[in-house]
Parts: structure tokens; C-alpha cells; sequence
């Protein structure tokens, strides 16, 4: 699918953005790997820390109608830089996809590309709390530590 036709799909949300305090509207588009986009905006609250940012909005659409596979995430905003998706977003697009991409929009149509292992190196995922990955590290050091 092609980045203008995701860049469309943002452009159509950011009016919904709720972003009075910051005056920062943000819109997020996931595309999965059946080929469905799933849309946000960021939504501010007076209690600053309860806001939410875009990119998670669509995330948790996506997962919320089971569709996980995430595969794209765009991120559009109305600025002359492509912004960057915050710290905690790039630790819940790799909850579902490590090695997702991350496509980032200006204003201007200016973009920049990465993945999000290029963003968030060294993740920490489920797979460690589920033994999965280098399970042993946990056995040999973990649970009963004694000093
Ligand atoms: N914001 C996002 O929606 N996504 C990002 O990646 C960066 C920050 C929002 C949160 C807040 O509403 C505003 O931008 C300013 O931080």
C-alpha cells in the first residue's frame, strides 16, 4: 500500500484531534497485514497525563477488532519536521511488531522512514517474561534473588 494513500487516510482524521492544551494535533494510521488501516488522533485531558497519543489510539483499534498483525504505522503532522513517535508509543507498536515500520509526514510531504528496531534497539518484549527468548538468564538469576 502506498505511503500517499496512508497519508490521505491521516489527513482526513487530524481535524478530530482533541488537542487544545498542547495546540499539537497528531494523526496515526496502522496498516496490518490484512491490508486494513486503523486510524487516530491524539486526545488531551486537562489532567495532562491522561493524555494519549495518536499512534496508540490505532494501535489499540487495530488490536481491539483482533487484528494485531501491525505491520505500518504513519504518523502525520502538520509541521515543517517529520515527528518522531514518543517512547512509550514505539514500546506498544512492539508489543505487537519489533520490526514494524515507522513512516513519519510533515506538512510539507518531507518523510522519513525507519524501523522501529532502529528507534527502540535492545526491546524489551513478552517473550522474555514468557521464558521464550534466553530463557536461562532468568533462571540462573532471577525470581530468588537473595543478595
Ligand atoms: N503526541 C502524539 O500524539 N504522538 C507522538 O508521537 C508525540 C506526541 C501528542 C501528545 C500530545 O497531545 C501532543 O502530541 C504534544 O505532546
Amino acid at each position: 500500500m502506498s505511503v500517499k494513500k496512508l497519508v490521505e487516510e491521516a489527513k482526513k482524521v487530524i481535524r478530530n484531534s482533541y488537542s487544545p492544551y498542547s495546540r499539537f494535533p497528531v494523526a496515526a494510521v496502522v496498516r496490518t497485514a490484512k491490508g486494513r488501516l486503523y486510524t487516530g488522533v491524539n486526545v488531551e485531558n486537562s489532567s495532562y497525563g491522561l493524555t494519549i497519543c495518536a499512534e496508540r489510539v490505532a494501535v489499540f483499534k487495530a488490536v481491539s477488532e483482533g487484528d494485531r498483525d501491525i505491520e505500518e504505522v504513519l504518523i502525520y503532522t502538520p509541521t515543517e519536521e517529520p515527528t518522531p513517535p514518543c517512547g512509550a508509543c514505539r514500546q506498544v507498536i512492539a508489543e505487537f511488531n519489533p520490526r514494524a515500520r515507522i513512516i513519519m509526514v510533515a506538512r510539507n510531504g518531507k518523510t522519513l522512514v525507519k524501523s522501529l528496531e532502529e528507534l527502540l534497539p535492545h526491546t524489551f518484549t513478552g517473550e522474555r517474561l514468557l521464558g521464550g527468548e534466553k530463557g536461562g538468564e532468568k533462571g540462573s538469576e532471577g525470581q530468588g534473588h537473595t543478595g
